[in-house]
C-alpha cells in the first residue's frame, strides 16, 4: 500500500502564503479515493488509540464506503479496541426502520459496526420511525451534548453543497431537525434504492450548529460529480445557499479531495495542494 506525504509542507514561502489564506490551508488533494481512505483510516486509528473514549460523528454515502472498508481492515489487523468509543450518525431517513435494508442504520452495520467489537449501546443514529420526530430530534441533540460533543466529525458533501442533510438555505444556527429532502438529493441518492423503491422525502439530520461545534472536522469529496460544487465552494463567500461554505469559519477542518473532485479548481492551486503518492 502506498503511503502519502504532503508535498507542499517543506516550502516556507508557501507556508507563509497559506498562513494568510485559511481557506487554502484546509484543502488537500490526493491522487484518488483509495489514497484518501488510507489517510482517513490512519487518522481514525491514531485518534482512537490516543483517546479510546473518543466521540465520533459519522457519515454514510458512497464517499465513506472505501474509508470504512480500509479502516476495518487496519483495525482488525491491529486489534484496535473500539469498545469505548461513542458515535453519532449525521442523519437517517424518516419512515425507514433501523432494520430496513436502505436505512442508514443498515448501512452502518454493513460497512462498519458489524465488523468490529463496538459497544452497541454507544452507537447512536436518529430513529426514522420516532413517533414525535421534533421531540426525538431535540433528544438526539441533548444526547450529543451529554456525551461531551463530537471530537471528530466525518463529512461527505452533496452535489448541492449539503452536509448531513442540511439542504441549501438551512440556517447556520439550526440544531438537529427534520428536513424535506431536495429533488436533487433524492435523485442523487436514488442509486442506493434500486428497483421500485422510492427515496424517502424527508430525513432527520444533525443541524449546522452541531456540526460546527465538532472540535475537528474532516470533509471528503471524491469523483467528478463533486467538482462543480467544490469550485463553487472555493469561489464563494460563506453563505447558507451553499451549506458547507460555513466550514471556512471552523478552526480545525480539513477538506480532502481526490483529483477528480478538485478538477475544476484553479490549476495553479491544484498543483500546490497536491498530496504526492510516495
Ligand atoms: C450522509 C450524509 C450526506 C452525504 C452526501 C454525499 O450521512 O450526511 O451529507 O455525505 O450526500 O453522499 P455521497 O457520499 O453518497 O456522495
Amino acid at each position: 500500500m502506498r503511503s502519502t506525504v504532503l508535498r507542499s509542507a517543506p516550502f516556507p514561502q508557501r507556508a507563509f502564503f497559506f498562513a494568510h489564506n485559511p481557506t487554502l490551508l484546509m484543502l488537500h488533494i490526493f491522487p484518488d479515493a483509495a489514497a484518501i481512505a488510507e489517510h482517513v483510516s490512519t487518522t481514525l486509528i491514531e485518534k482512537i488509540s490516543i483517546k479510546p473514549e473518543i466521540v465520533l460523528g459519522l457519515a454514510t454515502g458512497g464517499t465513506m464506503e472505501p474509508i470504512y472498508a480500509r479502516f476495518v481492515e487496519k483495525a482488525l489487523r491491529r486489534r484496535l479496541d473500539v469498545s469505548a468509543l461513542t458515535s453519532f450518525n449525521l442523519d437517517e431517513y424518516v419512515g425507514l426502520s433501523a432494520g430496513h435494508p436502505k436505512s442508514y442504520c443498515a448501512y452502518m452495520r454493513q460497512h462498519l459496526f458489524q465488523h468490529l467489537d463496538f459497544d452497541a449501546s454507544r452507537l447512536y443514529l436518529p430513529d426514522g420511525l420516532a413517533h414525535d420526530l421534533d421531540r426525538h430530534s431535540q433528544e438526539y441533540s441533548t444526547k450529543m451534548q451529554q456525551c461531551g460533543g463530537i471530537d471528530l466529525q466525518l463529512l461527505g458533501v452533496g452535489a448541492n453543497g449539503h452536509i448531513g442533510f442540511n439542504e441549501p438555505g438551512t440556517p447556520f444556527d439550526s440544531c438537529c431537525h427534520v428536513v424535506q429532502l431536495s429533488d436533487r438529493t433524492r435523485m442523487d441518492n436514488s442509486r442506493f434504492f434500486e428497483g421500485n423503491a422510492i427515496v424517502p422525502a424527508s430525513a432527520i439530520t444533525m443541524g449546522m450548529s452541531e456540526i460546527m461545534r465538532a472540535r475537528e472536522i474532516l470533509l471528503v469529496a471524491t469523483g467528478e460529480g463533486k467538482a462543480e460544487i467544490m469550485a463553487e465552494w472555493y469561489a464563494s463567500e460563506v453563505t447558507e445557499a451553499i451549506p458547507f461554505t460555513v466550514l471556512k469559519r471552523h478552526a480545525r477542518v480539513k477538506i480532502l479531495l481526490d483529483e477528480a473532485a478538485a478538477s475544476l479548481l484553479p490549476g495553479s492551486l491544484r498543483e500546490s495542494l497536491m498530496v504526492a503518492a510516495a
